[in-house]
């Protein structure tokens, strides 16, 4: 039988493995957006995943565990598998805001949640404030692009509603292993 914690365990691992996906993601957009105030806002959204990925692992040490291998059922990987593989600097920008999305859903949620022990609600709680950020910066940057590009922006929100679609359906997992802790 699994215990809470290490449900618990096995949840943040989950988000931690999310955060690590979404900053390679980052440093994958790095080379196609050369940008120097795109790198630097990149930096610093590299740091913050970084960052969120380091706050879950110490809170997984806090409660006496080590990072579980979410392997094929994490996140990012389902999500990977379930749609067609970013070619495009386009592409990438729509699945990051996609991600970015449904990261301020999930610890939004979690921080709220009265099953969620106090110091692991903190932890959420801190993770989300960078969230927005990072969805408002992805979208004015993917929308500025597609401007340039003189692509039609009803093309860039039906790319962004197939990201969405698609990520609903791999979302199941996470929700799976979400109503292990709560
Ligand atoms: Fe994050
Ligand atoms: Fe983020």
């Amino acid at each position: 039988m699994t215990t809470g914690i290490e449900s618990e365990i096995i949840v943040l691992s989950f988000y931690r493995a999310a955060e690590l996906h979404g900053a390679r993601l980052l440093l994958n957009l790095m080379n196609h957006l050369r940008d120097g105030e795109t790198q630097a806002k990149l930096t610093r959204h590299i740091a913050d995943e970084t960052r969120h990925a380091w706050l879950l692992t110490r809170r997984i040490a806090e409660v006496g565990g080590v990072p579980r291998e979410v392997g094929a059922d994490g996140y990012q990987r389902q999500l990977g598998r379930g749609i067609a593989l970013p070619r495009d600097v386009i592409d990438l920008l729509a699945l990051t805001l996609v991600a970015e999305e449904r990261a301020l859903a999930r610890y939004t949620f979690q921080a709220e949640h009265p099953a969620v022990a106090a110091a692991t609600r903190e932890v959420f709680r801190a993770v989300s404030a960078d969230e927005q950020w990072h969805i408002d910066w992805v979208r004015q940057r993917l929308f500025d692009l597609a401007d340039q590009r003189s692509l039609d922006e009803r093309k860039i929100l039906q790319k962004v509603a197939t990201y969405r679609a698609a990520e609903e359906r791999v979302y199941a997992a996470l929700l799976q292993a979400e109503a292990m802790l709560t």
